[in-house]
């Protein structure tokens, strides 16, 4: 098997060196020969070949098992034109690879409420299930001509079945309820959006759905977060509701992603693309304080849907729960502004746990620690 790693921008290079140090313990106490291949992308891979992404790592990318991603972009590559710039490089292998379905889980670790801004964010814990590969993102045409600029909005019938037949049934594992949002009380699309939904919802009877414009939904999300399960979005809306999810449960730094080209709840492998949601966070990078649980996630989904290691993906998770139990963070898990009171918070809930502020570096390292404690 074949894991292709794109790195990519910022902070993505720190991130990934500790998710792929953690599936190298992993793989080698399982006696599997997985191989890694490194490439370039984003602003990295346009200082050096000119391009965000060359066709030889489109190829390598299909011809891997997974693909794990750090981050792209940065201020260095924000002039250039949108079709040459570090995102495109991301958008063009989504597509390319036909990852129409991103998975965002959004949960909040126990051991990590008080980072969260709400006053109750006791068991939150729903999934952002966002179409990647339509809607404005990739409609024809697009451009700027002369005195005015114009991007397409399109989804074809086609592309919202199978979006919202995987809502439907990542929802049947779960709470059995899905939420999908749209804007269609002003735009074509999005009332379209909602008639193909509810169509497909004829076939999961026992899958309760509701339909919420995009605007209320940013609202219900910081008023009433516990009441979501499976969060039906389209491309552009699912970008934006994903970032906010990750605001409520403190910091994006904790939100994973997977994402994937068909429908796979029989247990077999699937090829996918893991990614950390939180992007390059250039001010930071290249301090070894990035947070790199986001992308120790990623690579459990990956270990989950592509390499069919359910096990160790449920091992992954509980090793950085038992690290954080431990005490250790990052910096942007402590240094919240309420910082003094809401320590003291979490040190009245859990005890004597003396918080330790660690590199990234230190808290993979942590993690693999208590993974040889797991698996012996
Ligand atoms: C994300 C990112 C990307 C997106 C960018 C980097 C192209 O914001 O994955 O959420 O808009 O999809
Ligand atoms: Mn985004």
């Amino acid at each position: 098997m074949k894991i292709l790693v794109l790195p990519g921008d910022g902070i993505g290079p720190e991130v990934v060196d500790e998710a792929v140090k953690v599936l190298d313990f992993l793989f080698q106490k399982r006696r599997m020969k997985i191989e890694f291949e490194f490439e370039l992308i984003g602003g990295a891979s346009i200082d050096k070949y000119g391009v965000p992404i060359r066709d030889e790592v489109l190829e390598k990318a299909k011809n891997s098992d997974a693909i794990l991603l750090g981050a792209v972009g940065g201020p260095k590559w924000d002039s250039l034109p949108i079709d040459r710039r570090p995102e495109a490089g991301l958008l063009k292998i989504r597509k390319a690879l036909g990852l129409w379905a991103n998975i965002r889980p959004i949960k909040i670790f126990p051991e990590l409420s008080y980072i969260s801004p709400l006053k109750n964010s006791d068991g939150i814990d729903f999934v952002v299930l966002r179409e990647l590969t339509s809607d404005v993102y990739f409609g024809q045409p697009r451009g700027v001509f002369g005195d005015h600029a114009l991007n397409t909005m399109i989804y074809r019938k086609e592309e919202v079945e199978r979006i919202a037949h995987f809502a439907f049934e990542v929802a049947l594992k779960r709470k059995k309820s899905v939420t999908s949002v749209d804007k269609a009380n002003v735009l074509e699309v999005s009332s379209f959006w909602r008639k193909i939904v509810s169509e497909v919802a004829q076939k999961y009877p026992d899958v309760k759905l509701e339909h919420v414009y995009v605007d209320a939904m940013t609202y219900y999300i910081i008023l009433n977060p516990q009441k979501f399960d499976v969060v039906l979005c389209p491309n552009l809306f699912g970008d934006i509701i994903s970032d906010e999810a990750g605001g409520i449960i403190g910091s994006l730094g904790l939100c994973p992603s997977a994402s994937l080209g068909s429908l796979n709840f029989g247990g077999g492998r699937i090829q996918g693309l893991y990614e950390p949601v939180h992007g390059s966070a250039p001010d930071i990078a290249g301090k070894s304080i990035a947070n790199p649980i986001a992308t120790l996630l990623s690579t459990s989904m990956l270990c989950e849907y592509s390499l069919g290691m359910k096990e160790e993906a449920s091992l992954i998770e509980t090793a950085i729960r038992d690290v954080l139990s431990e005490g250790f963070r990052t910096q942007d898990l402590v240094e919240k502004k309420s910082q003094g009171e809401k320590n003291k918070l979490q040190k009245g809930k859990r005890g004597k746990t003396k918080i330790k502020v660690v590199s990234t570096k230190e808290f993979g390292d942590a993690v693999v620690r208590s993974l040889k404690k797991l698996i012996i």
